[in-house]
């Protein structure tokens, strides 16, 4: 397993929408492993695969995050929310593309996701609290959606200003 490089926003990769998976493979089976222990690495609760720069609709996370916790790793090939509820909930959102960024989103307070596993079975599962948020966050990745779209603009172009600015920073060393 290694820990792979988190693309950071703004990148026009993180605005595309990622290609369904048509077959789990060995490289597939790679990447998911790179990408829990990128996840932990950093550490956050979620990934999606455009964050490492892999335009496939495949995202992992574990919300076990309370340290004595048992971890959960979960790997979801092609997820979809198939329901959710009408009610809302608001979490203070970050993403490990906007690092240092937070704000308060409203989401479905709960969803109904199915998926394919590594071992190519199609999956449903009911998520709540901080799963359901993760899941919803993770999804629109796929569909090159960020946190920050949620916000209105003006907060959002703050928040873009600031990473420009963190960006050149960091590549001026
Ligand atoms: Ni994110």
């Amino acid at each position: 397993m290694s820990v792979r490089n988190i693309l950071l926003h703004p990148d026009p990769r993180l605005k595309k929408v990622a290609t369904p998976v048509t077959s789990v493979s060995d490289e597939l089976r790679q990447l998911a492993d790179d990408m829990l222990e990128t996840m932990y690495d950093a550490p956050g609760i979620g990934l999606a695969a455009p964050q490492v720069a892999v335009m496939n609709r495949m995202i992992v996370m574990d919300c076990a995050k309370d340290e004595d916790a048992t971890p959960e790793p979960m790997v979801l090939i092609n997820p979809e929310v198939v329901w959710t509820s009408d009610e809302q909930s608001v979490y203070d959102e970050g993403c490990l593309s906007i690092p240092e960024h937070y704000a308060e989103v409203e989401r479905p307070a709960e969803v109904e996701v199915s998926w394919m596993n590594l071992n190519g079975k199609i999956q449903r599962e009911h998520f709540d609290g901080l799963w359901a948020t993760c899941v919803q966050h993770e999804i629109d990745h796929l569909d090159g959606k960020l946190f920050i779209d949620y916000l209105r603009p003006l907060k959002r172009q703050m928040i873009t200003r600031k990473m420009q600015k963190l960006k050149r920073e960091m590549a001026r060393g």
